[in-house]
């Protein structure tokens, strides 16, 4: 499917449903016993859904290189476990966190106030497309397992270039469908039914292309240094395998866990990529 077209080349479109409401429905459904997870996990060396998670947390703190001298701006940060995480491994000056859901912020902000956090976490409600935090503000802007929910993820890199100071890094994990997988006109069911679990996991389709398509977006929101790796070996099987084999998960998921089923059994499922994507703002040009 292009960016812009329905499934029927522009004909037909199922609006997409806004991410608040998705995780208002979710409300504190996370995907792991300890913690508050929502991300599918890194699954290189981990046997279970927590340390899936918590591995894909520490791959994204240590591409981003956090140190003690960065303030981070952390957009769609669920229940700030991994807030809560990367300031204990890396000690960051300061992290903002800015998520668009207002329970989840609510929790997080009880929990960090509860861990005596506050002056290093301060979770907002906000959109990471338009922040309203200063210009330059940070050295490090992190998106885990969000950018393709954002209305729209070109936005978010408009305003992540803004919000980086000459140098700052942006990082993001990001899961990523691809395109057409079946042909609405031969399999005009399928293919609905297909965009029906998009617009349900509120992923515009405006945000639908392949990481190609993805790094030239980057370099063109004025972005250097570009890498955008597909990771999806390391994410899709681990997780389609806990989805179906763990038990404790699906109970945790509830009705989401319904429809995360549901998608693993389509071709929209085959389409996925997983990426991890790191970019640079110019030390010396300026983004306009
Ligand atoms: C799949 S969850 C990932 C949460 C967390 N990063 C984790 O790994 O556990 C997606 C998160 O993005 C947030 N989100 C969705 N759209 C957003 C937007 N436009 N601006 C900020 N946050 C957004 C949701 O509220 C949710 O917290």
């Amino acid at each position: 499917m292009s960016e812009s077209k329905g499934v029927f080349g522009g004909g037909l479109t199922i609006p997409t449903l806004p991410a608040r409401w998705l995780y208002r429905i979710a409300s504190t459904h996370a995907f792991t016993e300890r913690g508050l997870y929502l991300n599918l996990g890194y699954w290189a060396e981990a046997r279970t859904i927590d340390e899936a998670c918590e591995a894909m947390v520490e791959l994204v703190g240590r591409t981003a290189g956090l140190t003690s001298a960065d303030e981070v701006v952390d957009v769609g940060f669920g229940f700030a476990d991994q807030d809560i995480y990367w300031t204990r491994r890396f000690a960051p000056r300061r992290i903002i966190g800015v998520n668009i859901t207002p329970g989840q912020v609510r929790v997080a902000r009880e929990r960090v106030r509860e861990l005596g956090l506050e002056e290093r976490i301060d979770p907002r409600e906000g959109s990471a497309t338009a922040t309203g935090l200063p210009d330059a503000c940070c050295d490090v802007v992190i998106a885990l397992e969000c950018a393709f929910h954002f209305d729209t993820r070109e936005r978010f890199f408009a305003e992540a270039a803004r919000l980086l100071r000459p140098g700052g890094r942006l990082v993001l994990a990001d899961s990523i469908p691809t395109g057409p997988a079946v042909d609405p006109w031969r399999h005009p069911l399928r293919a609905l039914l297909n965009d029906a679990v998009r617009a349900a996991l509120s992923v515009p389709r405006a945000n639908v292309y392949p990481r190609e398509v993805y790094a030239a977006k980057l370099a063109a929101a004025g972005f250097e240094a570009v890498r955008v790796e597909s990771i999806r070996d390391q994410v899709l099987p681990g997780w389609s395998r806990a989805l179906f084999e763990d038990p404790g998960l699906r109970r945790r998921l509830g009705p989401v866990g319904w429809l995360l089923r549901r998608m693993s059994r389509t071709p929209l499922h085959e389409g996925f990529d997983y990426v991890l994507a790191v970019a640079r703002r110019p030390s010396t040009e300026t983004v306009t």
